[in-house]
């Protein structure tokens, strides 16, 4: 058997497919667009494994993706394809609402045209599990408990708006069509391979080339991290024994302040990586203008996940950024590679 993996060369779907060739018997079909996001190099270790085979192609792209559903008998989906920086959206919406709308629109079309025409046994294992965000939540007070599945959908950015709406099609797939679906709303992922746009590894990276550490208006806003590694087994458990038409919420328990992940990773580095002039990383971080739109607090109740399929993540907040910044470290040609013009351009427009 085989499993369609989209966007797998980014930074949750590289790590997802890296451990599922790891720990499966069952091979990979990657696609991925290779937008600027996209990265081949995270896969690299697979080239020449017979049990993966990468294609660049979009997902919107129903002949494409019909005709590999159909040529490597696959039996599930899964939808990690996206456009997914929040600041990106501010800037320009158009590639979100495309993809993460239209896009996910044509696979869901693409998936239900091949299931249908299965013979029963296959109908019945095939699944379709679109990978979502806490974002879709909205804002939470401090005092408000996590976020729940049966929570109201209450986006407030581009990108959560947009990931909103694909969810809201994947319900609609099962309800009207019986099409297999689950949706996994998942926390910050943090972890191997994420592009430094986002703010552990554009800290990271800041820090060693010792420029600011930029904190949008005043750091206190809180978000739930999760290593990337723990959410990756959470999908696998859910593809395994999920309710169909469920969603699952998946989360480490790991609330903090954007301050307090940046002094966190601050504390690593000064251990891992002294800087020559003896003083702290500290002295980098930034205050700068905060994002429009900033939401406060995202929360993630991953209690469903935990009682039903007995899901636990492995890391702790120190654990797993401990790994991550030592990963980073230790890969500094990957950095070096990623950074290139495009990144650099992205980089005046947001922060200069
Ligand atoms: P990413 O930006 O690192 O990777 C997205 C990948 O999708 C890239 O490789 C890109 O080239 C590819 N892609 C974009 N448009 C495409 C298209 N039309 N067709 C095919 N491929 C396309 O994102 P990520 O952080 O790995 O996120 C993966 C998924 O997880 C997204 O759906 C995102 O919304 C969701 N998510 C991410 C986080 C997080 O903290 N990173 C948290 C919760 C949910
Ligand atoms: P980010 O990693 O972009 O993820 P998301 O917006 O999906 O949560 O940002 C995480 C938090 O860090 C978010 O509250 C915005 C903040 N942030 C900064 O303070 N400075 C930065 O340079 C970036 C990229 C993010």
């Amino acid at each position: 058997m085989t499993i369609l993996v989209t966007g797998a060369a980014g930074f949750i779907g590289s790590n997802f497919v890296l451990d599922w060739v790891d720990q499966s018997t069952e091979d990979v079909i990657s696609i991925d667009l290779l937008t600027y996001a996209g990265n081949l190099e995270n896969l690299s270790s697979l080239n020449n494994n017979p049990h993966h085979h990468f294609i660049k192609g979009n997902i919107g792209d129903r002949d494409l993706i019909l005709n590999l559903l159909k040529k490597y008998q696959i039996r599930a989906v899964l939808n990690f394809a996206a456009e997914s920086h929040v600041d990106r959206s501010i800037h320009e919406s158009k590639d979100f609402m495309e993809t993460n709308i239209v896009g996910t629109f044509n696979l869901l079309e693409s998936a239900r045209s091949y299931w249908n025409d299965l013979d029963q046994n296959l109908k019945q294992d095939f699944r379709f599990l679109h990978i979502s965000s806490d974002e879709v939540y909205g804002s939470l007070d401090l005092t408000d408990p996590p976020s729940n599945e049966s929570d109201p959908y209450k986006p407030n950015s581009p990108y959560s708006a947009s990931k909103a709406a694909s969810d809201h099609l994947v319900r609609a797939w099962f309800q009207t069509y019986k099409l297999p679906v689950f949706t996994v709303n998942s926390a910050n992922n943090y972890g191997p391979y994420q592009f430094p746009e986002k703010l552990i590894p554009l800290c990271i990276l800041n820090a060693l080339n010792g420029k600011p550490l930029p904190i949008y208006g005043d750091g206190q806003q809180i978000r739930d991290w999760l290593y990337v590694k723990d959410h990756c087994s959470a999908i696998r458990e859910v593809l395994k024994q999920g309710h169909i038409g469920e969603t699952y919420n998946v989360g480490g328990s790991n609330e903090k302040t954007n301050l307090e992940v940046v002094k966190t990773v601050c504390v690593i580095l000064d251990k891992l990586k002294p800087k020559s002039d003896g003083k702290s990383y500290f002295d980098q971080i930034t205050f700068v203008k905060d994002r429009p739109g900033h939401d406060r607090r995202y929360a993630i109740d991953a209690s469903k996940l935990e009682r039903d399929l007995g899901w636990r993540p492995q890391e702790t907040f120190e654990t797993g950024l401990r790994k991550t910044v030592l990963w980073y470290l230790e890969n500094d040609a990957w950095m070096n590679h990623v950074v290139s013009g495009q990144y650099q351009d992205w980089v005046q427009k947001q922060y200069s």
